[in-house]
């Protein structure tokens, strides 16, 4: 069975009270149990973390080979500036897509480039809750053509 770490960083805890009107309603825990529950139909174990801080998602992404096939990540406003970040999902031996609730194309300036990118498979970006759906499909079906 394929196992998928599902990584969220900075903020992310806060979701359903944090900007609404940006984030949605949903709380983390709400977007997991549908993220579970597509993972059961697609045959895949999930586990969850989510941090604060940066040290501590370096750690998970580390140890991530040895205990997962793949990584969806949202790493947050980390995103756009944490290099540390970047080298370590370079570095990771597991396919990571990254994935972000809002369309951050479209948003502020700074937002607008991800400097985890390049280091990740694909980047999905603007579809609310359904982007770590459609990142956890991403990660399945890519383990799927490179197995
Ligand atoms: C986010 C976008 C980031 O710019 C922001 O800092 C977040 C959430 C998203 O999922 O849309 O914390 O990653």
């Amino acid at each position: 069975m394929v196992k998928v770490l599902v990584l969220n960083g900075p903020n992310l805890n806060l979701l359903g009270v944090r900007e609404p009107g940006v984030y949605g309603n949903d709380t983390l825990e709400d977007i997991e149990v549908m993220v579970a529950g597509r993972a059961a139909d697609l045959g895949a174990r999930v586990s969850f973390v989510q941090s604060n801080h940066e040290g501590v998602l370096i750690d998970t992404l580390h140890a991530a080979a040895g205990s997962f096939d793949a990584v969806v990540f949202n790493p947050g406003a980390y995103t756009h500036y944490a290099y540390a970040l970047r080298d370590a999902v370079a570095a990771a031996q597991v396919p990571v897509v990254e994935v972000h609730l809002s369309n951050i194309a479209g948003r502020e300036e700074f937002r607008r480039s991800s400097v985890i990118a390049p280091a990740c498979v694909g980047q999905i970006s603007g579809f609310g809750p359904r982007s770590y759906i459609l990142g956890l499909e991403a990660a399945v079906g890519h383990l799927s053509e490179s197995r």
